[in-house]
């Protein structure tokens, strides 16, 4: 990875911290997009004292607002002229219902929209690397989503209108992850005969992170209790979780592999809508018209 640029979304914190702090060992540039301000900057400075000044930059920028991501690509094109690695990893679970300045429900806007804007607005980038890799951070929860509801993307049925919904949230959720398999599938389609790669990782269940953060009442206690015990065995740490992205992002066992779905770093079955062509196609369609804004 000596000298390549990665660029980790959701790099402050969690997973997408340890992946930064991985690659950055092995001789990897890393630039970390992030809202969380202060921990980005912390972050970065830590990665700098530890692997040398300039190895890790941080971007402010609030990936549920697609205007803020507009002008991170257009900066990000002006102040580097190749990409090697893009990770797609931010991701968010809220109870709550909300949405994106554009109107568009949180999880759906940050999970996928940004996520599709973005990689399409850095593709000339990673064009530009000898072998750009992508890697789409799904979920096995995007199983739980039988397909996708053109009709209810924001997946109002599941809330009827109430301001908190755990069961609205995890469909929500589920229905981006799903979103991400249907991506890299169809982008992969359309990469064929590019030298960029893409694949979707899994990191497995209940790692501990700060992403369950905001759960309420009875699934909070249970996923506390869920986390802590997996954190005391050792099981769900942070630093395993991100074994899938640094694989994905870095081995050389997944050179020239593309179109892939992996966890703890061996491949696994997708949902079986990742190949529905029609359901891909009309997905990339409607992102397409929902991100739509020239760079
Ligand atoms: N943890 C799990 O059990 C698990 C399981 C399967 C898949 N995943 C996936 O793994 C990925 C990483 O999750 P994690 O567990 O490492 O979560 P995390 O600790 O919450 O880290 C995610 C990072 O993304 C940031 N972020 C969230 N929304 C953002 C936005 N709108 N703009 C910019 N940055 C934003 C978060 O900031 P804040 O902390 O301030 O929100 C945080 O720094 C996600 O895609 C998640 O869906 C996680």
């Amino acid at each position: 990875m000596n000298g390549k640029l990665c660029l980790i979304t959701g790099g402050a914190r969690g997973m997408g911290r340890e992946t930064a702090f991985a690659l950055a060992e092995r001789g990897a540039r890393v630039a970390l997009l992030d809202w969380a301000g202060e921990e980005g900057a912390r972050t970065r400075d830590e990665i700098n004292r530890r692997y040398g000044r300039g190895r890790a930059s941080f971007y402010l920028c609030d990936l549920s607002d697609l205007d803020q991501c507009h002008s991170f690509a257009q900066r990000f094109r002006q102040e580097h002229d190749s990409l090697d690695v893009l990770i797609n990893n931010a991701g968010i679970t809220y109870p709550e219902y909300r949405v994106s300045p554009q109107g568009n429900e949180f999880h759906f806007a940050i999970c996928h929209l940004a996520h599709f804007f973005l990689t399409s607005a850095l593709l000339p980038m990673l064009e530009a690397s000898a072998a750009g890799r992508i890697v789409v951070v799904s979920s096995e929860a995007h199983k739980s989503c039988e397909s996708i509801d053109f009709d209810d993307l924001h997946c109002a049925r599941y809330w009827k209108g109430k301001a908190i919904s755990h069961t609205a949230a995890f469909r929500a959720y589920s229905h981006a992850k799903l979103c991400n398999i249907l991506f890299m599938r169809e982008l992969h389609e359309r990469l064929q005969g590019s030298t960029i790669t893409v694949n979707a990782v899994s990191p497995g269940f209940f790692v501990n992170t700060g992403i369950h953060r905001e759960m309420r009442g009875i699934f909070r206690f249970g996923s506390s209790l869920v986390f802590g015990a997996g954190q005391i065995l050792g099981l769900n740490t942070p630093q395993k979780g991100a074994r899938s992205h640094i694989y994905a992002a870095s081995s050389a066992e997944v050179t020239g592999l593309s179109g892939c779905y992996f966890e703890q770093c061996r491949e696994k079955a997708m949902s079986p809508e990742a190949d529905n062509n029609e359901l891909r196609k009309r997905l990339w369609t409607v992102s397409e018209s929902l991100v739509s804004r020239p760079l």
